[in-house]
């Protein structure tokens, strides 16, 4: 079990480091003109998108099979509330993902400063789920 809750926390790092940064690139993609610059955001929009699917899914996983090995979870409020907003923080890299194709074929209409605060869902979903997670409260 401790083994497993290890596997979990180092995907969700891992996760968390695309979901800060993809935003982020997607500020200074905002700005740039030129064709290159362009394709070479596109492709690292593109590799960490790839890295943070990989990183979600190790989460999902290694949380689920945690949920599984006890299914007394499941009884408990702060579990509710966390999938619930792990649910929203996976519907979050969804929405990315259609905006990641909106920047690939330049029809991104969004600006620099939206993608700023776009940024902050994120960290606002982190901080809620790790109170939940280590506090219990209800
Ligand atoms: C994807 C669905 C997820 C499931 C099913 C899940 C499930 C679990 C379970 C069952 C535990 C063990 C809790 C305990 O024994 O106290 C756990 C631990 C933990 N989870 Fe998740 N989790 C998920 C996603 C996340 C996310 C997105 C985060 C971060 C934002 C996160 C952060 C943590 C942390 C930090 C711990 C260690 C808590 C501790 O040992 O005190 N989990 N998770």
């Amino acid at each position: 079990m401790l083994w497993v809750k290890a596997i979990h926390v180092i995907f969700v790092v891992a996760w968390f480091a695309g979901l800060f940064y993809l935003p982020r690139l997607f500020v200074y993609h905002v700005d740039t003109q030129d064709t290159a610059g362009h394709d070479r955001f596109v492709l690292m929009e593109r590799k960490l998108y790839g890295l943070m699917t990989i990183a979600m899914i190790g989460t999902w996983v290694f949380g689920l099979a945690m949920v599984v090995m006890n299914p007394g979870y499941l009884q408990l409020g702060w579990m509710h509330a966390k999938l619930t907003l792990v649910i929203a923080l996976s519907g979050y890299q969804g929405w990315l993902k259609v905006n990641l194709r909106k920047f690939a074929n330049r029809t991104n209409t969004r600006s620099g400063r939206f993608w700023r605060i776009a940024n902050e869902v994120p960290a606002v979903l982190l901080i809620a789920i790790v109170i939940l997670v280590v506090v219990k409260p209800f």
